[in-house]
């Protein structure tokens, strides 16, 4: 469960769905403006954070009950908040900038746009419409956006935890990346990264940056299918881990050996193992080492290397 302020009014529901204060608080940096319409402002998290940055908020719900909680929760003078539909209230509002955080499906097999509530691309257009800017927070997991957008990725402590995509005159750059708490931030067009060969040091980037398609940004790189790794040490805010290689091998009895050699115990896999194999294989590949000193062994262009977390 998420961490929000201990005076904060919301069910357990609420708190799933919430916006943490951290981005609230970066989000409403970069939106700060004199009007600002927030539609599905939920309990009233991000509302919190638009009421220091802008000079008048109106903040519209369809759920009732969350409006009342949000009014608990937000008590600044310079927020309107309003029961009903979003879209209803853009229409006849004059708004600078609107920011939307749509309500989604809990689960889905693959996010789409169209199961957003509202609908995005109904959105955007009205929003061209009455000339506001608008910017609206998506599922990270999304393949596709169907409008021009920034689509800026949120990495908090190392992790991917939100996509904003930036329409018209907010958008700087196709693709973005942050970093949260630092606000370090990359930018440019979303591209491949350029293949490298692997060496003495594998620095592993964040989900983030990959998610966002700027790897290209750091130099060359390797991917074992799922993260990207430049091939080299890189002291940088996206650096999640580092990795010293110790060795190559070409089947998991070779990979043992070398396991063996350097004194470790445990092994931590990235190996293209289904799921429900991995603590299978874990199990077969410590079975003849001894210790409790950690190594992992990471699978890239069907070779494995042995690599210890510096
Ligand atoms: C993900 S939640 C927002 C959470 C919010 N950022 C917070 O911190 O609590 C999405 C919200 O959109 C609201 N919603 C869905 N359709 C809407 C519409 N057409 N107009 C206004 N609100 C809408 C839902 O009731 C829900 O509270």
């Amino acid at each position: 469960m998420k961490e929000l302020p201990a005076d904060v009014l919301a069910t357990k529901e609420d708190k799933r769905f919430a916006t943490t204060e951290i981005v609230a608080d970066y989000r409403a940096q970069r939106l700060a403006c004199d009007t600002l319409l927030e539609i599905g402002c939920g309990v009233g998290m991000q509302t919190r954070s638009f009421a220091e940055t802008c000079k008048k908020v109106i903040a519209v719900d369809t759920d009732k009950r969350k409006v009342i909680f949000a009014r608990k929760n937000c008590k600044a003078s310079n927020v309107d908040f309003h029961v009903g539909d979003g879209l209803k209230v853009l229409e006849s509002t004059e708004a600078d900038v609107v920011f939307c955080d749509p309500e989604r499906p809990a689960s889905e097999g693959q996010r789409k746009l169209s199961s957003l509530q509202p609908d995005p691309t109904k959105l955007l257009e009205m929003c061209e419409e009455k000339g506001a800017a608008l910017a609206i927070e998506l599922p990270p997991q999304i393949q596709q956006v169907s409008f021009p957008a920034e689509l800026e990725y949120l990495d908090v402590g190392g992790k991917l935890n939100r996509l904003t995509a930036y329409t018209g005159r907010l958008a700087r750059s196709s693709a973005s990346v942050v970093a949260l708490p630092s606000r370090y931030r990359i930018e440019g067009n979303k591209g491949e990264g350029k293949e490298g060969h692997v060496g003495e040091w594998l620095s592993e980037l964040s989900p983030a940056v990959v998610k966002a398609g700027l790897v290209g940004q750091f130099g060359e790189g390797v991917s074992d299918g799922k993260a990207w790794y430049v091939t080299n040490k890189l002291q940088n805010p996206f650096v999640v881990n580092t990795y010293k290689v110790l060795g190559e091998a070409e089947n998991v009895e070779e990979a043992v050996v070398l396991l063996k050699k350097h004194g470790f115990g445990k092994v931590l896999l990235r190996l293209r193992v289904k799921p429900e194999e991995y603590w299978r294989v874990r199990k077969q590949v410590e079975a003849d080492l001894e210790g409790e000193k950690q190594a992992a062994l990471l699978e890239i262009h069907q070779k494995l290397y042995v690599v210890s977390k510096v």
